[in-house]
């Protein structure tokens, strides 16, 4: 098991398999790219998948999440995940991806074992798309999206993140469409963690402003008891149903005391948090001829350092070194 020193335990792995991105958004990556990993440092398909067996066999994880960068630009993903999917007890399998390249390898990644998608996708508006992520790629998104539906993949949820100026007036708009489309739709409050520093706090469109803006045109009633467990998005019923919106309040309303993650990058470290500071090397110790059992106890020891929460709000709030599309989203 994966338990910190504050009584939580990990069972959702995130793992990322490369850093890179065919994709430019502005919240996450610099116009010209990052300095990406050199083959040798990154996981190899094996590795990768040892250390999944590692986390689900004898650490308690249960749920896997495939991010990256992008990851449907790792060749082997379709093998990683039909090798994970031999596990026991099977963990459940989804992938973050910004859905280009979905059209051609949703039905491959299902047979292969993939349970859900979850797609990137801001705007409606071929335009703002790529103001937003500085590529003309807006028709793939929305091939891959429909892919991931007619495969199975579901339920699909879209992540959207809104910025000032850009798609923050397209909250009520881009919740009609995702109804129609029966994908789940989630906003994500915007986080500091691109690597250019741009973020600012007065700059962002906040959980409420999402809220506000969707009320115009919808009647959203919380879902349950609006107990959030360690789930991260607050929902809520969209018009009475069935339909539902997910806003994740990740600055406002930090969702840490009830975090159920753990990391692995795409370099073999382990990361407690997506705003930890610090990283327990994996990777060294597998090329070094550690044992399962060690990996193992290195993975939690490393979850011991995980900190109480990421204090984005707080004024002592440091940046992480890497970047998002480095850490894993
Ligand atoms: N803040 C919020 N969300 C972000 N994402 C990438 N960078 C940021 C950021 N700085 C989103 C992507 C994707 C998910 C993995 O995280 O849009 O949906
Ligand atoms: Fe690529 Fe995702 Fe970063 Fe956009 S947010 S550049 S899709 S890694």
């Amino acid at each position: 098991m994966l338990l910190d020193t504050y009584g939580r335990v990990a069972t959702d792995l995130r793992v990322s398999l490369t850093d890179r991105c065919n994709l430019r958004c502005t919240y996450c990556m610099p116009e010209e790219g990052l300095q990406w990993l050199a083959k040798p440092e990154l996981l190899t398909d094996d590795e990768i998948v040892r250390l999944v067996r590692i986390a689900v066999t004898e650490l308690g994880i249960e749920e896997i999440r495939f991010t990256g960068g992008e990851p449907l630009l790792r060749p082997g993903l379709a093998g990683i995940v039909e090798r994970c999917a031999q596990l026991e007890p099977r963990p459940q399998m989804s992938l973050t991806t910004n859905g280009i390249g979905l059209e051609r390898t949703a039905e491959a990644l299902r047979d292969a074992g993939l349970d859900r998608v979850n797609v990137s996708l801001d705007t409606l508006r071929p335009e703002v798309f790529q103001r937003m992520t500085r590529r003309k790629r807006h028709g793939d998104v929305l091939r891959g999206l429909a892919a991931g539906r007619a495969a199975g993949l579901t339920p699909v949820k879209v992540n959207a993140v809104l910025m000032p100026g850009l798609n923050d007036d397209e909250a009520p708009d881009l919740l009609a469409w995702a109804v129609e489309n029966d994908y789940e739709l989630r906003f994500i409050e915007q986080m500091p963690l691109d690597a250019q520093h741009g973020w600012q706090r007065d700059g962002m469109v906040t959980a409420g402003d999402i809220l506000e803006s969707l009320r115009t045109r919808f009647t959203l009633t919380p879902e349950g008891s609006q107990e959030r467990g360690s789930a991260p998005a607050e929902r809520w019923i969209v018009d009475g149903g069935p339909h539902r919106v997910g806003v994740i309040a990740s600055v406002t309303r930090p969702f840490c005391a009830a975090c159920d993650r753990t990391r692995l990058t795409a370099d073999g470290q382990v990361r407690t948090c997506l705003f930890a500071r610090e990283e327990s090397d994996l990777r060294g110790a597998m090329r070094e001829g550690a044992t399962d059992a060690e990996l193992a106890r290195l993975w939690k020891v490393a979850m011991w350092g995980k900190k109480a929460g990421a204090g984005i709000d707080d004024p002592s709030f440091v940046q992480p070194d890497r970047p998002m599309s480095a850490i894993g989203g």
